[in-house]
């Protein structure tokens, strides 16, 4: 078997390949299927990234208008699933209330064949935003909400359930950005988790099950939330310098800063930045994004850290009115095309993902019987 390389958190082990996206690769950057990031995000949608991620092209105009109109006509929720997420407590955190609608899914809607795959995670990416915001509205107010709507881009489905009315083209275009933006990102711990389940040929709604439990964590999409919570600490710039100072002074991580892959910057930081500059423009949204540039600022002079994606993501997110806990469920609509297509990619060249594991216990001894402990 050789000798295995052996890194904590299997830093810069290859444990596969893909053909999805370079992260951070010298000359590339960041790109989907060979597409730089900075294309993407300037001038495709969701939906074609969507697209992109499946099939590897980018789609025709007639074929990106059939995709986008076989998603939106598959919004609603089958009854037993209605009913599921009517029990799930309003306290509960929303990525969880997720979890259990995409497992319930899966019992409802199996997967038959592994040629039903992009029929299953399809019915899902249109899914997903309707079970979170059923789910809510129920909860909050008593209210079954209707899932259908006209917007035809899941973005502007998202807004259109949350706030109960048309959105505006401005907030549909900046979370269809920042749906892109999250839409992929090679071997992370979500992504990771969903080809290992695939490789033992389980279904694709386990799969993405466990990517949702996966990136729920602060350390992976949980920080946009946890950026945001550290941001309206402080009132002000300066007194947000003194808190972050304090907080490094305490060794304690700085939530939307570093990276395991990037070392310099984060492209996609730039994109969100630009749009968290442009959306926050009520007095108390300034304040903010004032706030998250000095705490930009601190990190870079005293830590030489950069933001990731998920920092300016948060005070983008909060101008468009949506709540802090439903920041990192966005993170699931969108990577659930990057799960999804990591799933396919790994059906198609599969052999199980088994590491194996440096043993520190015990040297072997005898046993003893339980009256003689
Ligand atoms: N705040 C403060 N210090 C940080 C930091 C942060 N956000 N991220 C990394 N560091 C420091 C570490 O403390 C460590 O310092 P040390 O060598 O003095 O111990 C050094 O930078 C290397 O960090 P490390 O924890 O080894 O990086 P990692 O590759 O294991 O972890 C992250 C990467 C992303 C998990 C980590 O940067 C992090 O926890 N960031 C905050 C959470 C976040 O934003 N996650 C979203 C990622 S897209």
């Amino acid at each position: 078997m050789g000798n295995p390389t052996q890194s904590a958190g299997l830093a810069g082990v290859v444990a596969g390949r893909t053909a999805l996206s370079t992260v951070g690769k010298e000359g590339a950057g960041l790109t989907y299927c060979g597409f730089a990031i900075e294309d993407l995000a300037e001038h495709a949608s969701f939906e074609e990234v969507a697209w992109l991620l499946f099939t590897g092209e980018l789609p025709t105009r007639p074929q990106l208008e059939e995709f986008t109109q076989r998603l939106s006509g598959q919004r609603s929720l089958p009854a037993g699933l209605r009913i599921v997420l009517e029990q799930i407590p309003g306290s509960t955190h929303p990525m969880d209330a997720l979890r259990t609608g995409c497992s319930m899914l899966g019992c409802l809607e199996p997967e038959l064949h592994f040629t039903d795959q992009q029929r299953a995670a399809e019915r899902l990416l249109a899914t997903l935003p309707s079970m979170l915001l059923y789910w809510y509205h129920f909860q909050a107010t008593g209210t079954r909400i209707p899932l259908e709507s006209d917007e035809p881009t899941l973005a502007g489905h998202f807004l259109r359930l949350l706030h109960r009315k048309p959105p505006s083209a401005e907030h549909v275009r900046a979370i269809d950005v920042s749906l892109i933006l999250y839409a992929e990102h090679e071997f992370n711990a979500s992504t990771f988790a969903a080809r290992v389940a695939a490789s033992t040929l389980s279904d694709i709604h386990s799969a993405i099950t466990a990517a949702i439990g996966t990136l729920r964590g602060p350390l992976h999409g949980g920080a946009n939330e946890a950026a945001l919570e550290l941001m309206e600490r402080f009132p002000d710039p300066d007194t947000a310098e003194r808190g972050i100072l304090d907080l490094l002074a305490r060794k304690e991580k700085i939530m939307g800063f570093g990276h395991r892959v990037y070392r310099d910057r984060d492209p996609r930081s730039d994109i969100i930045q630009k749009w968290a500059q442009r959306l926050c423009q009520r007095p108390e949204d300034q304040q903010l994004y004032a706030v998250a540039e000095r705490i930009h600022a601190v990190m870079r002079r005293e830590k030489r850290l950069f933001p990731n994606l998920d920092f300016y993501t948060a005070p983008a997110y909060r101008a468009l009115g949506i709540p802090a806990s439903m920041f990192t469920p966005l993170f699931v609509f969108s990577r659930t095309a990057g799960w999804a297509a990591h799933v396919f990619e790994q059906r198609a060249d599969n052999r199980i993902i088994r590491p194996t594991a440096e043993y520190i216990g015990s040297e072997p001894r005898a046993f003893v019987p339980i009256e003689k402990r």
